[in-house]
């Protein structure tokens, strides 16, 4: 079950190769004015690391990275906002194409470089249209970060995306049932008990590093 917490990591690799980092809850690395840095002696090789907002930051973006290593084949990123997640996928991972989708057409702008490349597809749409956006589409994978909140019908979501995708799902977000923006009020648990029904194999990892975050991976 989801520990709810204000946690996120502030980290840096040392020099030697092992990760030194704290667990805070006062400050976000993508908060540009935050003017934390923080000095902690590495574990491995006793050096000293010195950790700034922009080392935490690259370190935060890795460690997000790290749970969509395995991602190959035609991908669907779903609420893909400004490339997060399609940026990473397209530049490290060799997809044969990523599909992003978001509602908002603002993402346009910011997705201006992703645009320019062919193996990369932007549709500006709703979430409730993918199975007929995409039924003449073979998607491997569908991946999101902090979008199955924003989600009104999860049941119809979980069906479309289970007669859509081939191969896997990864889901990272944060599960705040308080939060006003929200709009289902499923938990993690419940979403991978719905995609075990549809025949799913599914892992859910509480994060302790991500505010309230969870990672839910599906295969088939
Ligand atoms: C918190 S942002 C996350 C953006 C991106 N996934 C990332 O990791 O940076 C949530 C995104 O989901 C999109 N979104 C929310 N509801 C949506 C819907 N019903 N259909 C399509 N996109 C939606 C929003 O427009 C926004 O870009």
């Amino acid at each position: 079950m989801i520990n709810q917490h204000n946690n996120i990591i502030w980290g840096k690799k040392c020099t030697c190769g092992q990760e030194c980092f704290i667990l805070q809850n006062k400050y976000h690395p993508w908060d540009e004015d935050v003017d934390m840095e923080i000095t902690i002696v590495c574990n491995k090789c006793n050096n000293k690391v010195t950790i700034d907002r922009e080392s935490a930051s690259l370190y935060y973006d890795n460690k997000i990275y790290s749970y969509f290593k395995d991602i190959k084949g035609h991908v669907l990123d779903i609420g893909c906002g400004g490339g997060f997640l399609s940026r990473f996928i397209l530049n490290n991972l060799m997809p044969c194409k990523v599909y992003g989708l978001d509602v908002d057409e603002g993402c346009i702008e910011e997705l201006n470089d992703l645009a320019r490349e062919d193996r990369f597809n932007f549709n500006k749409s709703n979430i409730k249209n993918i199975k007929t956006d995409y039924k003449d589409v073979h998607i491997d994978y569908i991946v999101c970060r902090d979008v199955l909140m924003f989600i009104e019908n999860i049941d119809n979501f979980i069906d479309d995306i289970s007669n859509t995708t081939a191969q896997g799902l990864r889901f990272m977000g944060w599960y705040i049932p308080t939060n006003k923006r929200i709009k289902n009020n499923v938990s993690p648990d419940e979403i991978a008990l719905k995609l075990k029904e549809r025949g799913w194999s599914v892992n859910v990892e509480y994060l302790d590093w991500y505010k309230s975050g969870y990672f839910i991976n599906c295969d088939r």
